[in-house]
């Protein structure tokens, strides 16, 4: 059973508020956005476009989980962003930190190719999961423990589609 968590209009509240941070922090500079396949789409898209900054956006896709809702502790990445980053300025955008294992991997790889700045924006932070320590720069919301679906997330790959976020009770 699915119990509503975050409405569409506090998600909305909290990109336009993430938005308007990030745009305070950087002034006329650019930004290059990379998107974190599959679950950051809806996320991204809506992030971006409350933006002014000249931006580009690009997509990595790697994959932390498995089938169900526990991670098995691996990151592999399946598809690699698609143009260079050297001296740029990078936002991560991810929609939830879980263990950060994910965002780790992903970050030490991005600072390997020497951007100019390389910060993380997330929707959602689960501390209390946390396996190693990082933390997001721009952080929509803190959750505890739960497993949450909805705007871009998935169980099983279902429910990205739904435009609140929820989370998943058991029955
Ligand atoms: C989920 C989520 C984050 C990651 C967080 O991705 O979108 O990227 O797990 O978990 P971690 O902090 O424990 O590493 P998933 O691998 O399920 O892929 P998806 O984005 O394609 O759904």
């Amino acid at each position: 059973m699915l119990k509503k968590l975050f409405s569409r209009d506090e998600i909305d509240s909290a990109v336009k508020r993430l938005a308007s941070q990030i745009e305070d922090d950087y002034g006329d500079e650019k930004i290059v956005f990379i998107c974190l396949l599959k679950g950051s789409f809806i996320f991204t898209s809506d992030l971006i476009r409350q933006i002014r900054n000249p931006s580009r956006v690009d997509f990595l896709r790697v994959s932390s989980y498995g089938y169900g809702t526990s991670s098995k502790g691996e990151v592999t990445i399946t598809k690699d962003i698609e143009d260079g980053i050297e001296g740029e300025n990078v936002i991560i955008v991810e929609d939830i930190i879980d263990s950060g294992l994910t965002l780790t991997r992903v970050r030490n790889m991005l600072q390997d190719r020497k951007p100019k700045s390389l910060r993380i924006c997330a929707l959602l932070d689960k501390k209390a999961r946390r396996k190693i320590n990082i933390e997001g720069d721009y952080v929509g919301f803190t959750l505890e423990d739960g497993f949450v679906v909805g705007y871009g997330i998935d169980f099983d790959e279902m429910y990205r589609n739904l435009a609140d976020i929820f989370v998943v009770v058991e029955e």
